[in-house]
């Protein structure tokens, strides 16, 4: 019962809530951590699941950590204790677990990781991983289930990605940052969370410049220095408060957020009818008369983003007509369909394309959180359903809402 989400639906949200640190940023830091000597120290870390799993992997590999007074996250490194491999059972538990591929690779010359299992929204393969690596002169073995994986001869050399991985441009970077020479990194993803990590290695030293950009320069640097450093805040949960006024007919102000980081969020919910202004506090999302329907295209940023495609998917199934959604990013992110449909709503799915029919009011329901994402789709759903909904895998969404019970109650939500 402990990962069940109760909720209530059909109270409007009012208030204020906060934005905790971003998980996509913080993961792929703490994973750099290792590749400098001594106790970085990092603040706006959200408690999340995924934060707890990533620090058991940190203290397998010989990484000690401590949860400070003031709420930082200590993380000592001795690079003489640091193993560079990571197990099977915790590896599974985060796909995050790859990015000590390109940490270890930068710092030791040599990693053993297991292959992060794929999850409900595709297969994720590494292919963009592995070739970005071989060319800084990484040699990779996949067998058991293992990347092996061994730098002698590391050198900077030029990457062209095929599509702009986060996670790819991010093994790369942190290679590239201990890695003699030159590195250049074409057609890079320049997602915020790119901008984070390099802006995190430079302040230990590293020369990464264009992060943000598609193309991303690095100097290896001999040496990096731990030091303290803040984590942006998460675009995706702030992302998902401000859906949460729209839905419910309320007016929420999201503290605590990098508007820029936003833009192509607050573009599309202002199109279907939300009036959003940004002050000095932050993002006020008042909820229009009704709901217009709207298209939607995922794509890498700045373009509108997959990890928002549910949440959206949400709303426009209260909308006053037909939307239509196109996922381009990952090849299987519409588990949330069958979930809204047992609530009432009216999508066809075709391939990648899903027509969501809007309805005048959706149904509290026994449903089921398939991923991050869709869970914390299927909250705002109960949210505006009539009665009460039960949601069953709530671990999953938990694993990227830091206090979410807790906000959702300070904005009026009734949530157990
Ligand atoms: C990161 O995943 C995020 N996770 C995801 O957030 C996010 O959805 C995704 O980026 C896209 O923005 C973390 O940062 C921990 P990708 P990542 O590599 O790096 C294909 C969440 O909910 N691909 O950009 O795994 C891949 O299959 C999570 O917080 C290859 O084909 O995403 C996918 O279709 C979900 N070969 C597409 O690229 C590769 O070698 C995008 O994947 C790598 C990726």
């Amino acid at each position: 019962m402990k990962d069940t989400l109760f909720i209530k639906g059909g109270k409007p949200l009012n208030g204020k809530v906060r934005v905790s640190g971003a998980k996509n940023a913080g993961l792929v830091i703490m994973a750099a951590s290792i590749m400098a000597e001594g106790e970085t120290i990092l603040d706006n870390l959200p408690r999340i699941r995924d934060v707890e799993v990533m620090i058991q992997i940190l203290n397998e590999i010989g990484a000690q950590t401590r949860w400070n007074e003031d709420n930082s996250l200590s993380i000592i490194v001795d690079p003489s204790k640091i193993k560079t491999r990571t197990s099977y059972e915790l590896a599974k538990r985060l796909r995050a677990s790859n990015l000590f591929l390109g940490a270890m690779l930068g710092c030791s010359g040599e990693a053993v990781i297991s292959m992060p299992g794929g999850c409900d929204i595709g297969s994720r393969p590494m292919d963009l991983h592995i070739k970005g690596l071989q060319a800084l002169g990484a040699q990779t073995q996949i067998e058991h289930g293992y990347i092996y994986a061994c730098a002698n001869t590391p050198g900077g050399a030029r990457v062209y990605l095929d599509f702009p991985s986060v996670g790819a441009t991010e093994n790369i970077i942190m290679m590239a940052a201990r890695t003699p020479g030159t590195s250049i990194i074409e057609n890079a993803a320049k997602e915020p969370e790119i901008v984070d990590l390099a802006n995190y290695l430079n302040s230990m030293g590293a020369r990464i410049r264009g992060a943000g950009t598609d193309v991303i320069k690095v100097e290896g640097a001999q040496k990096l220095t731990a030091g303290r450093y803040a984590i942006i805040p998460d675009r995706i949960e702030a992302g998902t408060y401000m859906i949460s006024a729209a839905i419910t007919g309320g007016e929420v102000l999201v503290e605590n957020v990098i508007p820029t980081h936003l833009h192509p969020i607050i573009a599309k919910l202002q199109e279907t009818g939300a009036r959003v202004e940004e002050n000095d506090q932050g993002i006020v999302v008042k909820a229009g008369p009704y709901i217009r329907p709207v298209d939607i295209k995922t794509l890498p940023y700045p373009g509108f983003p997959t990890d928002m495609q549910s949440q959206m998917m949400a709303l426009l199934c209260i909308s006053q007509g037909s939307s239509i959604i196109v996922e381009n990013v990952f090849e299987n992110r519409f588990q949330i369909v069958d979930e809204l449909k047992r609530m009432g709503a009216k999508i066809k799915v075709e391939g990648h394309t899903a027509v969501v029919e809007g309805v005048s009011k959706l149904c509290g329901a026994r449903v089921k959180a398939t991923d991050l994402r869709a869970g914390a789709a299927l909250v705002l759903g109960a949210l505006v359903a009539d009665g009460e909904t039960e949601i069953d895998n709530a671990i999953h969404i938990f694993r990227g809402y830091e206090n979410l019970t807790d906000k959702l109650i300070s904005l009026g939500a009734e949530v157990k």
